[in-house]
């Protein structure tokens, strides 16, 4: 089984591939993901998860960006998770999930995988993360992970046309491996 794919409880995490195009499409056209994201373009075309395959294919191998998939007979994709140096020096922690999947648990299950493979299996140091001051859903994820904070910055926000005040978060491996003690 490839490095860059992960197995949880109830998850399949996998590289991104052309066969998830249509399920991006459908998941990620909606404004209150795209809302909380920088980059996410809305309304969400088909034409636009193809481009985002295209990219995601095309990284750095210690830039991983992970579908996400459910571990049960229909491995349905439901949402991405990335660590990666697209704007920053240090590895980004970024996700967004299918709204039908919210709520269960799933983005916490995948954010602790990832972290454990950033840390083991892509060797970085240091992840950082960012979500916007009124995203508490993504602020608990992070601090469920072991997270920590370390202060505020400005998001862009493409659908916004601007930047928006968001908090940022660190987490090194030290700090991981003393949580994991
Ligand atoms: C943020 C997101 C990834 C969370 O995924 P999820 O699978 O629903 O998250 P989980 O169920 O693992 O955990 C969410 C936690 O936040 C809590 N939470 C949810 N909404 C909350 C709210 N309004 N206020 C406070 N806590 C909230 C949940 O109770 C849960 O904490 P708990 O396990 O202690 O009960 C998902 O909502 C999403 O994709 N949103 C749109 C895109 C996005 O915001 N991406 C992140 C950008 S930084």
């Amino acid at each position: 089984m490839s490095k860059n794919v992960i197995i949880t409880d109830r998850l399949i995490l996998r590289p991104v591939g052309a066969r998830d195009a249509e399920a991006i499409a459908a998941l990620a056209d909606n404004y209150k993901v795209a809302i909380m994201l920088s980059r996410l373009p809305y309304p969400y075309s088909l034409a636009h998860a193809r481009d985002f395959i295209a990219w995601a294919v095309d990284q750095p191998a210690d830039e991983t960006i992970f579908a996400i998939c459910l571990k049960d007979e229909t491995e349905s994709f439901i949402g991405v998770a990335s660590c990666e140096r697209r704007e920053t020096d240090e590895p980004e922690l970024g996700y967004w999930l299918g709204e039908p999947y919210w709520g269960k648990g799933y983005m916490s299950e995948a954010v602790r995988a990832i972290i454990a493979h950033a840390f083991t299996e892509a060797g970085h140091d240091r992840l950082i993360s960012g979500c916007r001051l009124q995203n508490l859903a993504s602020r608990r994820v992070l601090e469920k992970a072991g997270f920590e904070h370390a202060g505020r910055y400005e998001i862009d926000s493409l659908l916004l046309k601007t930047r928006v005040p968001g908090h940022r978060f660190t987490l090194s491996r030290a700090r991981w491996e003393g949580l994991a003690a």
